[in-house]
């Protein structure tokens, strides 16, 4: 009798320390609030799809499909102080994009890209685009503006959030190339 009595309470007392199985760390605070700071970049992006060292490759597309709609492609495009790719380079947009119009006559994709600089006051940061590269009217005057949102960052840019507003600089209809002016505004703390 007496031995079942000791091993219950062991068996209470075991049960008491063990960690239940499956439960994992968690806890939850109210933080501290923090001052915002707002972040502006201007950078040239370079997407080169043809010659012998393109910065954009396709990597998967449709069975047989010679439409743009589901190709995928992957990159690792400089970006640059100014629009020549002979101008500093302070870092590189590495990532997917996917070409998404079923309207051959018109290029849409959703960007999937992490945007890391290499010089700098931000050597090392990065903010996080997750968009689509819009169609947009071009009236054959000015090149049109387009608008992609910035849902995270690492380093300098960790919880970011913005907007890039983008305009394609020059594109060449043959190759594809293109090089297109960034404004990033950019929310962080
Ligand atoms: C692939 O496309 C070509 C040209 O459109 C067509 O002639 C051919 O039959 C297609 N092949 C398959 C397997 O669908
Ligand atoms: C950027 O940071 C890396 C890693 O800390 C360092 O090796 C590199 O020299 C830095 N580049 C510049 C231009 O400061
Ligand atoms: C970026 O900002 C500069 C300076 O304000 C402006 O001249 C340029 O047109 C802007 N470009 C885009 C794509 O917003
Ligand atoms: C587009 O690229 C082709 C092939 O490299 C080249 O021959 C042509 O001059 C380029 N066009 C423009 C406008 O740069």
């Amino acid at each position: 009798m007496e031995k079942h009595i000791i091993f219950a309470l062991a068996m209470i007392l075991f049960l008491s320390i063990a960690p239940a199985h499956g439960q994992y760390y968690s806890g939850t605070v109210t933080p501290r609030p923090r001052p915002e700071k707002m972040t502006r970049l201007h950078f040239f992006f370079h997407d080169i799809i043809s010659g012998k060292n393109p910065t954009a490759v396709l990597i998967a597309r449709p069975d047989n499909s010679s439409s743009p709609f589901g190709r995928l492609y992957a990159i690792d495009d400089p970006l640059t102080v100014g629009p020549e790719l002979t101008s500093m380079v302070i870092g590189n947009a590495q990532g997917l994009y996917l070409s998404l119009s079923r309207d051959p006559s018109l290029f849409t994709a959703v960007l999937y890209v992490d945007f890391a600089f290499t010089s700098g006051r931000f050597n090392g940061s990065s903010f996080s685009l997750f968009s689509r590269y819009a169609a947009v009217e071009y009236d054959g005057a000015a090149e049109p503006e387009r608008e992609m949102a910035i849902v995270g960052g690492r380093g300098a840019f960790r919880m970011a959030r913005g907007f890039a507003q983008t305009r394609g600089i020059s594109t060449n209809a043959t190759t594809g190339d293109a090089i297109t002016e960034f404004n990033v505004t950019l929310y962080h703390y």
